[in-house]
């Protein structure tokens, strides 16, 4: 079921509803899209109108800049066909950050009963260090409160100090220590945002 503009989300029922908010409505209706991936940093002028869902065309380019970000030595999971499958998945927002028919960020969120897990986010190099990651990020917790998820768990490989940064910067917390996580080699730090009490705060 869809949250339509205006409507208010159930807070008080998690889980039990939406999986998109209203700018997600907004940009489908828009069309937004292309999938050529042409970079133009020098002159980046991101806002959320950057952002929407991503279209099954951008499966291979967001495959592709995951195994050079994010996969780099562990082998390649995030294949174009297991991306296409996410984009398909009704519980799952796939979103890219576009600029110019280009793709500069992407995320994979996965909204579960009362929790989401952000399963795969990137920036591309040029792009970096300019708010995009947390425009999306952003863009992301809205579309889980909307949906009724209270928190939100991810998992970064543990020398990935500056993503652990990031999401330090925008209120994650590390919660666990998952050895052997990545392939059974690598060990996971996974980090959560609670969203509910931050918003009970303010
Ligand atoms: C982590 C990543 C997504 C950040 O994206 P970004 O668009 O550069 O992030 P932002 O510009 O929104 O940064 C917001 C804040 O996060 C922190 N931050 C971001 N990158 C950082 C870094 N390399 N070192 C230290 N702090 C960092 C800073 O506090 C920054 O604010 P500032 O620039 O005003 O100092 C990006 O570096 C990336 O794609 N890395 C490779 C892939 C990856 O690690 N993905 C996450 C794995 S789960």
């Amino acid at each position: 079921m869809l949250i339509l503009p205006g409507t208010m989300p159930d807070y008080h029922n998690p889980g039990k509803g939406y999986k998109m908010g209203p700018r997600v409505i907004a940009l489908r209706a828009s069309g937004r899209g292309g999938s050529i991936p042409l970079l133009h940093p020098e002159d980046l002028m991101i806002d959320n109108e950057n952002i929407g869902l991503a279209k099954i065309s951008d499966a291979i380019r967001i495959a592709e800049m995951s195994r050079e970000l994010i996969e780099s030595g562990l082998g390649w999971s995030w294949t174009p066909s297991r991306v296409a499958r996410e984009i398909n998945d009704k519980f799952t927002n796939v979103i890219v950050t576009r600029e110019g028919n280009g793709i500069i960020g992407f995320a994979v969120m996965k909204y579960l009963d009362q929790e989401a897990r952000l399963n795969l986010f990137g920036v591309h190099p040029d792009c970096r260090r300019k708010g995009i990651g947390t425009r999306m990020i952003i863009w992301l917790e809205e579309t889980a409160l909307i949906n009724g998820n209270g928190i939100i768990y991810l998992e970064t490989r543990l020398k990935n100090q500056s993503a652990r940064e990031f999401y330090k910067s925008l209120g994650y917390k590390v919660v666990n220590r998952i050895p052997g996580y990545y392939r059974g080699r690598e060990t996971a730090v996974q980090m959560a945002h609670d969203l509910w009490s931050d918003v009970a705060l303010t």
